[in-house]
C-alpha cells in the first residue's frame, strides 16, 4: 500500500484496488498504446481496435455506477489511471478524459434517470463515445458568450450555430451541447442539449490538423435548424452554463492528470538517456548541468502530483475542489510544458527527431496550457477563490 501525505490535513493511503487500477493502466500503456503511438500521431488517427480495447478494460466510464454498466470507481483511481496512459498517448488520455469526466460524470450528476438508462450504459463501455461542446469561434475563455443559439419552440428547440475545436468530435455518437436560449438572460439563458449524431441539420466540419494530440480527434460542429427535443435538456430551463462550469471543474483534474503523465513520461526517457548518453568520457547523468534540469523535473513533477491527487481526494471526499482542481491543471499543465522542453534538450539531437518520442511529447504537453481552461483561466479561478 502506497502512502501519500498533502497538504491541509489531507492524507491517504493507495487501496489494494487503486494500485491495481494503475498497474492496469500502465500494462496496457506498454503493450497496447507504446507500439504504433508514433505512426498514430504521424497518421493523425486513433485506432477503432484500441478504442474498443480501451472500453473493454473500463478505461472509458471508470466513474460511472455499475448501475449503468460503469466501473464505479473514485476520482483517486481515475487520475491513477490517466497519468499512465498519458505517460504514453496522450491521445488516448484526452479522448478518455473527456468521455469520462465532461459527458459521463455530468450526465450522470445532472441527467434525468431516462437520460442516463438512454446513454450511459454504451457511452461507459466505449459502445459510443461523447463529446463536450461548449467552445466556439467566438467564445473560447470567454465561455458565457454563446452565439450558438437553442430556440423554444414548444416541444423542441430549433439549434442554430457552430462549435470548435471539439475533442472527438468524428468519433462520438453523442454531443453536450451549450447553446443560448434567452439572450436577455445572458449566463443564466443557456442550455445544455444532449444531441445525437445523425439529427437533420446536425453536420461535422473539418478536422483540425494539430500540433500535437494529433490521433485525437478534433472537429467543427455545425448546427443548422436542428430540431432537439425538450426532453434532451439537462437540468432545468437556463442551467446550461453552471452545469458547464461544474462539469469542467471535475475536468480539469482529468486534463491535470494527463499533464502530470506528459511530464512523468518525458522524465523518464530524459532519465534514462542521460545515464546512457556519454559525453566529455561520462555519462550525461554525471554533468551538473544535466542533474539539475533532472532533479528539477522530478522536484515539479512529484509537487504536481500531490496537486493532482488533492483535488482528486477533495472531489471523491464530496468536498469543496474548485480552486484545488484549477491549482492542479494549472501546474501540471505548466509542468508539462516544462519538463518535455528540458526533456528534448537533454536528448540534444535525438530530442528532435520522432523515434525518440519526447519531441511528440514537448508538442502534447503545450495543448493541457489552453483546454477545459487556459493557464490564465486556471489563475483568474484560483485568484477568485483567495480568501
Ligand atoms: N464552478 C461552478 N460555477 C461556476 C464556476 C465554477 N468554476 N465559474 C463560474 N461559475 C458560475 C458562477 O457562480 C455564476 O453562476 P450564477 O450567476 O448562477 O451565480 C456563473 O457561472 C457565471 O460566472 P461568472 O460571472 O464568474 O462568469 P465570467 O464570465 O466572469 O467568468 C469563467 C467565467 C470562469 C471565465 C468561465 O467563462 C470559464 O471557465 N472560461 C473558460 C472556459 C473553458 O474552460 N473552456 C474549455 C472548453 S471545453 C474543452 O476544452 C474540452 C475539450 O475538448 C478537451
Amino acid at each position: 500500500m502506497a502512502s501519500v501525505n498533502t497538504s491541509e490535513g489531507l492524507s491517504f493511503d493507495f487501496s489494494e484496488e487503486q494500485v491495481a487500477v494503475r498497474e492496469a493502466a500502465r500494462d496496457f500503456a506498454q503493450t497496447q498504446l507504446l507500439p504504433g503511438v508514433i505512426e498514430r500521431d504521424e497518421n493523425q488517427v486513433f485506432d477503432k481496435g484500441l478504442l474498443k480495447k480501451m472500453g473493454e478494460m473500463g478505461f472509458l466510464g471508470m466513474m460511472v455506477s455499475p448501475e449503468y454498466g460503469g466501473g464505479g470507481m473514485d476520482t483517486v483511481s481515475y487520475v491513477l489511471a490517466i497519468e499512465e496512459i498519458a505517460k504514453v498517448d496522450a491521445s488516448a488520455a484526452v479522448i478518455m478524459s473527456v468521455n469520462n469526466s465532461l459527458v459521463c460524470w455530468g450526465l450522470e450528476k445532472y441527467g434525468t434517470p431516462e437520460q442516463k438508462e438512454q446513454y450511459l450504459p454504451r457511452l461507459a463501455t466505449g459502445e459510443i463515445i461523447g463529446a463536450f461542446c461548449l467552445s466556439e469561434p467566438e467564445a473560447g475563455s470567454d465561455a458565457t458568450s454563446q452565439h450558438t443559439s437553442a430556440i423554444d419552440k414548444g416541444d423542441h428547440y430549433l439549434v442554430n450555430g457552430t462549435k470548435n475545436w471539439i475533442t472527438n468530435g468524428g468519433i462520438s455518437s453523442v454531443c453536450m451541447v451549450i447553446a443560448q436560449t434567452d439572450y436577455e438572460k445572458k449566463h443564466r439563458g443557456i442550455n445544455c442539449l444532449i444531441i445525437e449524431k445523425g439529427l437533420p441539420g446536425f453536420e461535422v466540419g473539418k478536422k483540425e490538423n494539430k500540433m500535437g494530440i494529433r490521433a485525437s480527434d478534433t472537429h467543427s460542429l455545425m448546427f443548422n435548424d436542428v430540431r432537439v427535443p425538450k426532453s434532451c435538456r439537462i437540468g432545468e430551463d437556463g442551467f446550461g452554463f453552471r452545469f458547464a462550469m461544474g462539469t469542467l471543474n471535475g475536468g480539469r483534474i482529468g486534463i491535470a492528470a494527463q499533464a502530470l503523465g506528459i511530464a512523468s513520461g518525458a522524465f523518464e526517457r530524459a532519465l534514462a538517456y542521460a545515464r546512457e548518453r556519454k559525453a566529455f568520457g561520462k555519462p550525461i547523468f554525471e554533468h551538473q548541468a544535466v542533474q539539475f534540469k533532472l532533479s528539477e523535473m522530478a522536484t515539479r513533477i512529484d509537487a504536481a502530483r500531490l496537486l493532482v491527487l488533492r483535488a482528486a481526494v477533495l472531489k471523491d471526499q464530496g468536498r469543496d475542489f474548485v480552486k484545488e482542481a484549477a491549482m492542479a491543471k494549472l501546474f501540471a499543465s505548466e509542468t508539462a510544458m516544462w519538463t518535455t522542453t528540458e526533456a528534448v534538450q537533454i536528448h540534444g539531437g535525438y530530442g528532435y527527431v520522432k523515434e525518440y518520442h519526447v519531441e511528440r511529447m514537448m508538442r502534447d504537453a503545450k495543448i493541457t496550457q489552453i483546454y477545459e481552461g487556459t493557464s490564465e483561466i486556471q489563475n483568474i479561478v484560483i485568484a477568485r477563490a483567495l480568501p
